[in-house]
């Protein structure tokens, strides 16, 4: 009786979630694979439509897979996939890990030349015997649709706009999506690497009234130096945690505000008691839910998202291109 009067009230999501966590209520669950659904349909109305309505044709997108990891290849199926559910015509090139720099540079080369390809992305990691910086500099930055080049990270950093990496993209639309509020609230970001950290604070922090708009947060980004004692001392303070290091349950319910938002883009395989595997996040879940105020699920949340992030650059690579047929 008292929940049912509770959510007739007009109390803002944030509050309203505060006191139905106060009676007993779980985290709300951020279902990315719901909202990548939602994104992929609209997507795939717009291609349809700018296809139809200017004589274009459809966008296309090239993935460059080297070697045989057995993530990087299950990663570049689901942009596949993707890429047919939305009307993106896409294609993977595949190279042994033996291929040399010069040849993968070679490659991308006539990649960028070619008319008929609007985005190129080298899934990633490479090999260790070349360059990963050498490689997303090699791809023309307006068929970038990972955001890697430096140009890109320049255009980022100076709220130009450009194409966002898109676990960056997918995170604040995730934020926007679910109706969370970062204009002036404290943010943590774990993880600082240039593709996934970095980006994420670039947005979260900057202002609004800007090119590419930012989200208006005062972002705390922390890394594998930061001493535990102080972790805790950030994320406590935090009204969202967004975890992106790949360390299994670094974030434990202790380190959470009740009410706040936690937002998990770790990916880790681990081995289960039965000897099967699965995936799972940075966050222990089954604690963190029972506290935070909303919550995304690995597999399931940032996961999706990214690959849908994926297709929205690709279209916005061959709109910047108008090639028609
Ligand atoms: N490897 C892991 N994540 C990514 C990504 O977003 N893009 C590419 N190209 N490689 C990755």
């Amino acid at each position: 009786m008292l929940y049912k009067k509770l959510i007739t009230c007009t109390f803002s999501r944030q509050f309203s979630s505060d006191i139905l966590r106060s009676i007993g209520k779980a985290a709300e669950i951020i279902d990315g694979k719901k909202i990548a659904g939602e994104i992929k349909k609209e997507l795939k109305r717009d291609i349809e439509e700018w296809v139809q309505n200017n004589n274009n044709r459809a966008p296309s997108l090239v993935a460059i897979l080297v070697g045989e990891d057995p993530a990087s290849k299950k990663y570049v199926q689901f942009k596949m996939q993707a890429a047919k559910e939305v009307g993106i015509n896409s294609s993977t090139i595949k190279l042994e890990s033996s291929v040399s720099e010069n040849d993968l540079l070679d490659l991308i080369d006539k990649l960028n030349k070619d008319d008929n390809c609007d985005g190129i992305l080298v899934q990633l990691p490479v090999p260790d015997h070349v360059s990963e910086r050498k490689v997303c500099n090699a791809v023309d930055p307006r068929k970038d649709v990972d955001g890697f080049h430096i140009h890109n990270i320049g255009r980022l950093c100076s709220n130009v706009e450009t194409f966002v990496p898109c676990t960056a993209l997918a995170v604040v639309e995730l934020l926007k999506r679910s109706k969370i509020d970062t204009f002036g609230k404290n943010v943590v970001v774990c993880g600082r690497s240039k593709n996934v950290g970095l980006p994420m604070a670039m947005l979260l922090h900057s202002d609004y009234r800007n090119e590419l708009p930012g989200l208006e947060a005062t972002v705390t980004l922390c890394h594998r130096n930061t001493p535990p004692e102080e972790l805790i001392h950030f994320t406590k303070r935090a009204d969202v945690i967004i975890s992106a290091t790949g360390v299994v349950n670094l974030i434990r319910a202790n380190m959470v505000k009740p009410g706040a938002c936690v937002i998990d883009v770790g990916i880790t395989r681990i081995e289960t008691e039965d000897g099967k595997t699965k995936i799972v996040g940075d966050v222990d879940f089954e604690e963190v839910e029972k506290v935070a105020g909303y919550i995304t699920p690995v597999p399931g949340g940032v996961g999706p998202m990214t690959v849908a992030m994926l297709m929205k650059n690709t279209f916005q690579a061959a709109k910047a291109f108008k090639v028609t047929t």
